[in-house]
């Protein structure tokens, strides 16, 4: 049985005292409950607020970005050694917006993963095609070469056990979903690409995930929870979405 795991991304929104309030409601709701893994990801500067809102808990914490070096003359860079030190588990890998508005390659998301499991981090490696690659059915083969890059760079076993999230760029903060057939088709794809090595490995969906979507996602063979953005943003709404990947 794989273990599901539901993320909130909070990408670049509130302050410290939204995110230890959103933090410690989660915590006292979610605090000890096994059954789903919680990971939140609040902005860099929220992570020790948020951290310390969940200690003694089993909500785990991860950052949204992180370099692909490990140390030096990187102005406004993190690293993940930083990341460890803030008390992260996780870090997000290739999300989209970094990939789209800060021109992250299939190569750099590779170095960055690497980075992530050299210093023991858990990446979430983001995948996912645009409208105009759907549209030209090219999703399967870009999904594909987003997931050899990273293979080519840390080898197969190293991205079986990490975590991907196939999250297709037109749904992402649109409100546009995927139906669960369209999900579930790259899910399988990418489950056959990993091979044996992969069966346990756990494949997210991202985009526009809300309550009303993600119980029908969820039930899908090579779903094993969710990346949620928006909707992770309301501790009652996140919870309701959590608890449907139980
Ligand atoms: P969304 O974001 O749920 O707001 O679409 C998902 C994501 O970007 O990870």
């Amino acid at each position: 049985m794989i273990k599901p795991l539901v993320a909130g991304n909070w990408k670049m929104h509130g302050n410290t005292a939204t995110a230890s309030n959103l933090a410690a409601q989660l915590a006292e709701q979610w605090g000890d409950n096994l059954a789903v893994e919680m990971v939140l990801f609040p902005p860099f500067v929220h992570l020790s607020a948020v951290k310390a809102a969940v200690a003694n808990t089993v909500i785990a914490v991860g950052a949204q970005n992180i370099s692909q070096h490990s140390s030096g003359a990187y102005t406004g860079e993190i690293s993940g050694a930083m990341l460890v030190d803030q008390g992260c588990d996780f870090v997000l890998v290739g999300h989209s917006e970094r990939r789209e508005l800060f021109s992250e390659s299939n190569q750099t998301v590779a170095e960055k993963f690497k980075a992530a499991q050299d210093v023991g981090l858990t990446p979430i490696l983001c995948v996912g095609e645009s409208l105009q690659q759907r549209q030209q059915e090219q999703t399967l083969d870009v999904v594909a070469a987003q997931i050899a890059a990273v293979i080519d760079c840390v080898g197969l076993n190293n991205v079986c056990r990490a975590v991907i999230a196939y999250e297709p760029v037109w749904a992402i903060g649109t409100g546009e979903v995927a139906s669960p057939e369209q999900a579930q088709q790259v899910h399988s794809a990418i489950r056959a690409q990993l091979g044996e090595a992969g069966v346990e490995t756990r494949l997210l969906y991202g985009g526009s995930v809300k309550a009303s979507s993600a119980a029908e996602l969820f039930t899908q063979q090579d779903i094993n929870g969710g990346l949620v953005g928006g909707a992770s943003l309301e501790a009652q709404e996140f919870l309701n979405i959590v608890k449907l990947a139980e």
